[in-house]
């Protein structure tokens, strides 16, 4: 199983505190943002990550993070042009990952969690040819901020791109996994309206053909690409520490 962090975008969200960095290296509680996907991946026994990022950073990244070897980690780098989404950051990866499921973190979620029982569980149904997919959900109080889950019989009918009124209380959170058919996927995929190539799309395609599950985070999360999500993340994450940072 393999990992891809998204570390790309313009950060313009959060400007002007990203104008000369990327989001990913501002900190969040003790560590650079992009540690924290980082090492829940770790913790999940996935060391062999790529880190998707833009021209601009690549440099900043690659020199905060090397090879990977300090963090207990063996990384690949791959440079996303210009910004097109999440989906297309992904599609990346295609060649990294070689034909094996994946996890896809995006690079700023922070959560307490460790998904090693959901990688698990994930790996479990795969091997008995069941769901093809998998996301982690939490209830939130602001849902229209995020991708939110229809839900119908238990299962995610479908997800809704940051809708006006949202039909649950629950955020699709950025940690997907995905069985190598999500390559395929991608090349189907059409640009949304704001022009990106959404991740949402990506998930209802094994949402529509009920090939979806889920799972619920118990502990906190958040999403720090806003200056609302960083600050709360900031809060979250203050006495968060990694014991494999300490070995
Ligand atoms: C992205 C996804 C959204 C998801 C969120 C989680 O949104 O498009 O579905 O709920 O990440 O962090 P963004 O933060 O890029 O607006």
């Amino acid at each position: 199983m393999k990992g891809v962090v998204l570390a790309g975008g313009t950060g313009s969200r959060l400007l002007p505190l990203t104008k000369v960095t990327n989001k990913h290296l501002l900190p969040v509680g003790r560590y650079p943002m992009i540690y924290h996907p980082l090492m829940r991946l770790r913790r999940a026994g996935i060391t062999q990550i790529a880190v998707v990022t833009s021209p601009e950073h690549m440099g900043d990244v690659v020199n905060l993070l090397g090879s990977g070897r300090d963090l207990g980690l063996d990384l690949t780098f791959r440079v996303q042009d210009e910004p097109g989404g999440i989906a297309q950051a992904m599609a990346l990866c295609e060649n990294f990952v070689g034909g094996g499921p994946l996890v896809v973190f995006l690079g700023d979620n922070v959560l307490e969690d460790d998904i090693t029982d959901d990688v698990a569980a994930f790996q479990a149904q795969l091997a008995q040819g069941g769901a093809a997919a998998r996301v982690l959900l939490k209830e939130v109080h602001d849902p229209e901020r995020y991708g939110v889950p229809r839900m119908e019989d238990g299962r995610i009918a479908e997800v809704i791109e940051k809708p006006d009124q949202p039909p649950s209380n629950y955020s699709v959170t950025g940690i997907y996994m995905y069985d190598s058919a999500v390559f395929d996927v991608v090349r189907g995929l059409h640009p949304s309206r704001r022009g990106e190539y959404e991740v949402s799309d990506v998930t209802n395609w094994y949402a529509s053909r009920n090939l979806l599950s889920h799972g619920v985070l118990d502990g906190w999360w958040g999403d720090a690409g806003t200056l609302e999500g960083w600050h709360e993340a900031n809060t979250l994450a203050e006495d968060l520490s990694y014991e494999e940072l300490d070995a």
